[in-house]
């Protein structure tokens, strides 16, 4: 029996997920036990969604944004431990995401980059654990889309014999997992989930999100705007694919707003429109056999986005990933765990025909706590 810890912040920028997870001898995966959540101090998330883009001293910034995340994350770790009496030498080790403000990979010289900001050195030093952090580089450097990186974990525990599966997270950008009852577990992002419509809640309600999706369950879709958004090439391209605030950010939604005034409301049933059609779409285009569809992730929350993603897949049984024994909110902090004990254990943690790379490879740079 074995403890690791995950710790995951998506490009939602909503703050940390943790979760403290036990690998059981003989039961694949991980199960996890306690979970916790902070939100981000709003200055930090201010600054890390700053780093999105280029700007002032943006080394330097990183830096030291890095060392404000890694203190948000060590706090969790303690949460964690004291809310279970599990003492840090009994963790084998944290997996941590850290916050992508970057993400091309193949661009510019052929290979590109991913970056998590992260200090795995201040993280080791803080919670006396061994820890794994950049899972990402290595699938990029072997020509990979170091992303998505969770299929391996959904392949793992949550396949079935016989049965067509797919798993769905509806973080920042949403992400698919293709589990057929053969042939091989396929996974791509499929576009933005909650970063276009968070940003427009924020700039019209003053709010984090549209809780529950109410306010956008009020609007009416704008089919002429829809078909504009859906005209994005990305959206057309077949996987291996991923993306992120590099493209989908507050920039390419005002680009593809016109003058024409609109109620506030009906743009934003329009991006929840945007964010089911385009996972039904690449479901049925690349999967059209899925008879299951597991939801997780924040986006799980939004009653109207599974609404509409139930309506536009009728043979599909839409439910939450809890329906695996996995609450939405802890699915990806868990994989997370799982991958850093891929790492220690020098196993890979890549699965190449979903992210392109040249092989599998062992993913993650460790940080010994001693
Ligand atoms: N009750 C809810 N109703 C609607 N949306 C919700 C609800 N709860 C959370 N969310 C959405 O979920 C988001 C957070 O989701 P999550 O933490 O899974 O995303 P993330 O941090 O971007 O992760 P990743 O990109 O790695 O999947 C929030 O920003 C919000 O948009
Ligand atoms: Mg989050």
């Amino acid at each position: 029996m074995a403890w690791y810890i995950g710790l995951m912040s998506g490009t939602s920028l909503d703050g940390v997920d943790a979760v403290l997870a036990e690998q059981q001898p003989g039961r694949p995966g991980l199960q996890a036990h306690h979970h916790a959540h902070r939100a981000f101090p709003e200055a930090l998330r201010a600054e890390l969604l700053a780093l999105n883009h280029s700007g002032v001293d943006e080394l330097h910034r990183a830096a030291l944004a890095a060392n404000g995340l890694v203190r948000v994350h060590a706090e969790l770790v303690q949460a964690l431990l004291a809310g279970t009496g599990l003492h840090a030498n009994g963790v084998r080790a944290i997996g941590a995401h850290g916050q992508t403000v970057r993400h091309r990979p193949g661009d510019f010289d052929g290979t590109g980059y991913t970056l998590q900001l992260m200090n795995g050195a201040l993280l080791a030093e803080l919670c006396g654990i061994d820890v794994v952090c950049d899972f990402r580089s290595r699938d990029v450097a072997a020509g990979g889309q170091g992303a998505p990186l969770v299929p391996a974990f959904h392949a793992a525990c949550f396949g079935a014999p016989g049965r067509h599966r797919a798993v769905l997270n509806l973080g920042g950008i949403a992400n698919l997992t293709l589990l057929p009852a053969d042939g091989p577990v396929r996974g791509f992002d499929t576009g933005p989930a909650n970063v276009l419509m968070d940003g427009w809640c924020r700039r019209h309600r003053g709010v984090a999100f549209d809780a529950d999706g109410s306010w956008a369950a009020g609007g009416r879709v704008d089919s002429r705007l829809l078909a504009r958004w859906l005209a994005e090439p990305y959206f057309g391209r077949q996987p291996p694919k991923s993306t992120g605030r590099d493209l989908f950010d507050s920039a390419w939604l005002d680009a593809r707003l016109d003058a024409a005034a609109r109620d506030p409301r009906d743009v934003m049933a329009t991006l929840a429109e945007l964010t089911a059609r385009t996972v039904a779409d690449a479901l049925r285009q690349q999967a059209p056999a899925t008879g299951e569809l597991f939801v997780a992730g924040g986006g799980a929350g939004n009653r109207h986005v599974l609404a509409r993603l139930a309506a536009l897949l009728p043979d599909v049984q839409v439910q939450s990933s809890a329906a695996l024994g996995v609450p939405p909110d802890q699915l990806e902090a868990l994989a997370f765990a799982w991958l850093a004990q891929a790492c220690l254990d020098r196993h890979p943690g890549n699965l190449p025909a979903v992210t392109g790379a040249r092989g599998a490879r062992v993913l993650g740079a460790i940080y010994p706590a001693a």
